[in-house]
């Protein structure tokens, strides 16, 4: 059937094609993003100067044609800045966004993990679990979605975690102070394990995480950050022996020892989880009486219309790419999503056992929820 152009709203057309239009070029800079960050080509402009393509290419050791037609698609993105006469530079914002691994809102480890998860390969895989409902596990997607998943989270963990989270929870840094049992369960790279260690040296951190490879570069950013080597008279991070402060393991979340923990931690990551109501249950059996159970999940409201905006989109597109397909391809497969919201987060905590559950704290993205067991 023909369709009537005339008989269309045409602001409404308007107003949508233009998002269409901004959404195909996103695409197209998905990964030029990751060229850009590979190629050095951000990282060379960091200094804020003016330069022009052949300066980049120089700077870079990259051809000059093909730098110039990058830095325009950066230019057009509102991620480069041009400053007339064939020169672009970086905004000092631009820098802090694209160039500053150490900076609180450092982005490249998004687009990385994003790009990896929309690899052709695995929307293939994906188009058939939206057929047979059994999922994509975390550990079958790229390398790129774990490393880049750490990379995205940590500049949010290392601004929050030890300065806002912990402090919310009721007495934990009290305990952390003295010497705490904690485990960071679901821990992938571990950047999370190793803020807090080294936040608290006399405590002792145990990392778990039922994917092989992630543990393994987890140990290794523990032996290269020496995070566990301020605990008096223990031994190092990243190794495994009876007396080490901090360990990272393999362990799944309904199968994780070392109990009993005074702070048990989930980073983005209970809703990836199949039983996440099995893996509480289990948590409670690890948790001291008095113990405390920090749920970090994406930032969400209960009702979906009120998450229909920019962040919720991102926050669906990434759910319904890897959080909701991860769950599917384990035991029960429950599929909170990345969007559950703190009504359903609450009932999956009472349905393990918990009867204390309060939202402690929140940033625009992450909601920090306490839970344990009841007082008295
Ligand atoms: C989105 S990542 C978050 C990783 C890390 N907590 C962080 O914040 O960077 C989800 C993590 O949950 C882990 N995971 C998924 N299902 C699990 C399970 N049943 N038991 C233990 N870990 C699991 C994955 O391997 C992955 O490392």
């Amino acid at each position: 059937m023909a369709v009537d152009l005339g008989a269309l709203d045409g602001d409404a057309l308007d107003e949508l094609m233009g998002k269409v239009v901004t959404d195909l070029g996103a695409i197209a800079l998905a990964p030029l993003l990751s060229i850009g960050e590979r190629l050095g080509l951000f990282r060379a402009l960091a200094d804020g100067e003016a330069v022009t393509p052949a300066e980049l290419g120089e700077r870079t050791a990259t051809v000059e044609r093909n730098v110039r037609e990058w830095l325009a698609a950066m230019a057009a993105s509102g991620y480069v800045t041009y400053v007339g006469e064939g020169r672009y530079r970086l905004s000092p914002e631009q820098v802090a966004v694209f160039t500053d691994e150490d900076s609180p809102v450092f982005v490249l480890g998004g687009f990385q993990a994003f790009a990896a998860a929309a690899r052709p390969e695995t929307r293939d895989r994906l188009e058939r679990a939206f057929l047979d409902g059994h999922g994509v596990a975390w550990h079958e997607h790229h390398r790129d979605l774990f490393a880049g998943t750490a990379r995205f989270f940590r500049p949010g963990y290392a601004l929050h975690l030890v300065a806002e989270w912990l402090p919310a929870l009721d007495g934990v840094v009290d305990r952390l102070r003295v010497g705490a049992n904690v485990a960071d369960v679901g821990c992938g790279l571990g950047h999370s394990t190793l803020l807090m260690a080294k936040a608290f040296p006399g405590s002792r951190f145990s990392g778990f995480d039922y994917h092989a490879p992630s543990i393994d570069a987890a140990r290794e950013l523990a032996a290269e950050s020496g995070a566990g080597e301020s605990g008096a008279g223990e031994s190092g991070a990243g190794e495994s022996g009876e007396g080490a402060r901090v360990t990272f393991e393999v362990a799944g979340g309904k199968d994780f020892g070392g109990g009993p923990y005074d702070l048990v931690a989930y980073f983005d990551c209970l809703h990836d989880m199949g039983d996440p109501v099995g893996v509480l249950a289990h948590t409670r059996e690890q948790l001291a009486p008095d113990g405390t159970v920090m749920l970090v999940e994406p930032f969400s409201h209960d009702d979906v219309s009120q998450n229909l905006n920019p962040l919720g989109r991102a926050f669906y597109s990434a759910s319904s790419l890897i959080c909701v397909p991860a769950s599917q391809s384990q035991e029960v497969g429950r599929a909170l999503g990345a969007q559950a919201g703190e009504q359903r987060i609450h009932e999956v905590a009472t349905e393990a056992g918990f009867g204390r559950f309060r939202r402690a704290a929140e940033t625009p993205f992450n909601i920090i929820y306490e839970v344990g067991n009841r007082a008295g």
